[in-house]
C-alpha cells in the first residue's frame, strides 16, 4: 500500500532491486521512452522551476554534486559523484540517489537510488534532444565510450530517435565486447569498431560519453563531417572535456541550463559570452533547433537538476500501481509535535 497522509514519517524508498524490477515490469525502451516524454514535458514548463547551477565539491580523482530545484510544490535533490578512476578499483564511475519532498510541509514523499536512474534519464534527455536536433532520418549513431552509460544512450535514440544502428568505439575493446555483447538481440544492428575514426564512418549522430577527468580530444575537427548531430555527453566537470575547440566553434550549441553549462560543459573552452541556445527554448518553439542539414548541431549535455526531478517524479507514479518500493522510518514525527524527546524517552 502507498503511505498514507497520516504515516508522513514513513518516506516510500526504491532500492536498487526495486529499481530494477520497475524497469523490466514497465520495459526498458519504454521506460526511456517515458521519461524523454516526462522530462520535455517539464522544459516546457520551465520558467516554474528554481534554477542553480549544481553544488561541486572537487578533489584530486572527482567531484561529488548536489543538484536540488522546486516547482513550487515539489523540491528534489540528486546526490551523485563522478570519478573516472573507480572503474580500475571496480567501482562505478557515477553513483547517485535522489529525494523529492512536498514543498507546503517539507517532508520527504520519496527516497530513491538514481545510478541507475541517471543513466536512464541521461540517456532519455540526450534522444530527446536528438529528435529535435538530429538530421531527419538520421539512423546510425557512432558511441564512442561503452561505459556503464552506453547501452542507455543506444536503447534510448532507438525508442525516441528510430536509430537502427549503434557502431561502438572505446580505449578498452572489452567494453566494446560488453556493450555489443548487451545490445545483442536489441534489434539494434552493432558494430564493434577499433578506432573512433571507424566508429564515425557513415554516422549521423556522434555521442561522446567516456570517462577521463582531463580536457581529451575524443573528436577531432576533421572527423566532424556537414550534417552531423553531436550528443557530448561525457564532458560535465570543469577540466573534463571531450571534443576539440574548432567544433564548437563551427557548431549550433545547445545546452540544458548555460550558467550551469559554462562551467561544467564543452563550451568551458569558449569566451562566456559565446552564443548558446536553451533547448527548452527549442521545444517551445521560442527558438530554432536545427536549421539546415548541413550543420552541425551539438547539444552539450552536463545533466540537469530538472531530468532528475523529472526522473524521479515518473519512478512515484509508478509506486501505487507497481507496489515496488520498500516503506522508509525516516522521519521523526511524535504525536506532539514539541514532543521530541518524549518520543526519545518513550523508546527506551
Ligand atoms: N551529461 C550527463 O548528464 C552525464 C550523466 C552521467 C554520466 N556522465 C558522464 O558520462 C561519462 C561516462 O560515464 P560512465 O558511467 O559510462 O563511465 P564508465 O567509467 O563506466 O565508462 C567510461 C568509458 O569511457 C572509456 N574511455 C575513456 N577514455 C576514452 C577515450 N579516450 N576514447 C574512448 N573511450 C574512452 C573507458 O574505457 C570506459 O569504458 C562520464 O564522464 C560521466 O561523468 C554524464
Amino acid at each position: 500500500m502507498l503511505t498514507q497522509p497520516e504515516k508522513l514519517n514513513v518516506v516510500p524508498f526504491v532500492s536498487v532491486d526495486r529499481m530494477m524490477k520497475l524497469v523490466h515490469r514497465i520495459g526498458v525502451e519504454r521506460m526511456l521512452a517515458d521519461l524523454a516524454q516526462a522530462i520535455e514535458t517539464d522544459f516546457l514548463r520551465w520558467g516554474q522551476f528554481d534554477k542553480t547551477p549544481r553544488i561541486a565539491s572537487h578533489s584530486e580523482v572527482g567531484v561529488i554534486e548536489l543538484m536540488p530545484t522546486s516547482d513550487g510544490q515539489t523540491y528534489g535533490f540528486k546526490y551523485v559523484n563522478g570519478h573516472p578512476s573507480n572503474m580500475k578499483r571496480g567501482l562505478q564511475t557515477v553513483t547517485a540517489f535522489g529525494l523529492l519532498a512536498d514543498v507546503e510541509t517539507g517532508y520527504p514523499v520519496l527516497l530513491s537510488e538514481m545510478t541507475i536512474l541517471t543513466a536512464l534519464r541521461t540517456a532519455a534527455t540526450s534522444a530527446m534532444a536528438a529528435k529535435w536536433l538530429a538530421p531527419k532520418g538520421a539512423a546510425t549513431m557512432a558511441l564512442i565510450g561503452n561505459g556503464a552509460q552506453a547501452e542507455f544512450q543506444a536503447l534510448a535514440f532507438k525508442a525516441v530517435c528510430g536509430l537502427r544502428e549503434v557502431r561502438l568505439y572505446d580505449i578498452d575493446p572489452a567494453a566494446t565486447a560488453k556493450c555489443a555483447r548487451n545490445l545483442a538481440g536489441s534489434g539494434l544492428t552493432v558494430t564493434q569498431c577499433r578506432t573512433a575514426e571507424e566508429a564515425i564512418l557513415g554516422a549521423q549522430i556522434i555521442t561522446t560519453v567516456t570517462a577521463d577527468k582531463t580536457n581529451a580530444t575524443i573528436l577531432t575537427d576533421n572527423m566532424v563531417g556537414a550534417g552531423v548531430h553531436i550528443n557530448g555527453v561525457g564532458g560535465d566537470c570543469p577540466g573534463k572535456t571531450e571534443l576539440h575547440r574548432d567544433i564548437l566553434t563551427r557548431s549550433a550549441i545547445f545546452v540544458e541550463y548555460p550558467h550551469q553549462t559554462r562551467i561544467e560543459g564543452e563550451i568551458q573552452q569558449l569566451a562566456p559570452d559565446h552564443p548558446v541556445t536553451e533547448l527548452w527554448e527549442v521545444i517551445a518553439g521560442r527558438a530554432a533547433g536545427r536549421t539546415d542539414a548541413a550543420q552541425v548541431t551539438l547539444f552539450d549535455s552536463v545533466g540537469f537538476a530538472i531530468e532528475d526531478f523529472s526522473a524521479l517524479n515518473y519512478i512515484r507514479s509508478k509506486l501505487a500501481e507497481t507496489g515496488l518500493y520498500e516503506d522508509l522510518d525516516m522521519i521523526a514525527d511524535p504525536d506532539d509535535p514539541r514532543d521530541l524527546f518524549g518520543m526519545l524517552l518513550r523508546a527506551a
